[in-house]
């Protein structure tokens, strides 16, 4: 489970990053379609060329659902149960993966904040991208 020192570090980014998110949401799925090219099987029906608007559209999406996730730390499964659903049932994504984004958010992370980005904070963001990786899973049954 995240500690108490894991959620404060991980409350006090979100809060730095404040609007943001988005925008790191769309370079972490721009990194991950570059590093992982098959993740990109299941977006093509987006026009996927850089600086897409429809890639920053789903970067938006993307960072409300892990912005949520970061405002229910204590209630994660249950914050994500329908994303993890459309996720599993509908969208039929492979959810191994779901780390490849995981790690690209980290790696867009550090980029933009190295002189926040202590081993201290990647651990416990790695800790929150775990938690919210397992709730998405979930619904895979
Ligand atoms: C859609 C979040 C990982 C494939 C979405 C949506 C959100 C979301 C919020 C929009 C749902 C809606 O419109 O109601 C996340 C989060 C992830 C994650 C938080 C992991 C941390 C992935 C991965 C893939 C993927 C790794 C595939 C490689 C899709 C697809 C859609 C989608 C294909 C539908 C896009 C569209 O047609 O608009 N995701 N996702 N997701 N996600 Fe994910």
């Amino acid at each position: 489970a995240l500690s108490a020192e894991d959620r404060a570090l991980v409350r006090a980014l979100w809060k730095k990053l404040g609007s943001n998110v988005g925008v790191y949401a769309t370079e972490a799925l721009e990194r991950t379609f570059l590093a992982f090219p098959a993740t990109k099987t299941y977006f093509s029906h987006l026009d996927l060329s850089p600086g897409s608007a429809q890639v920053r559209a789903h970067g938006q999406k993307v960072a409300d659902a892990l912005s949520l996730a970061v405002e229910r730390l204590d209630d994660l499964p249950r914050a994500l149960s329908a994303l993890s659903h459309l996720h599993a049932c509908q969208l039929r994504v492979d959810p191994a993966s779901f780390p490849l984004l995981g790690h690209c958010l980290l790696v867009t992370l550090a980029r933009h904040y190295p002189g926040d980005f202590s081993p201290a904070l990647q651990a416990s963001l790695d800790k929150f991208l775990s938690h919210v990786i397992s709730a998405l899973a979930s619904e895979y049954r």
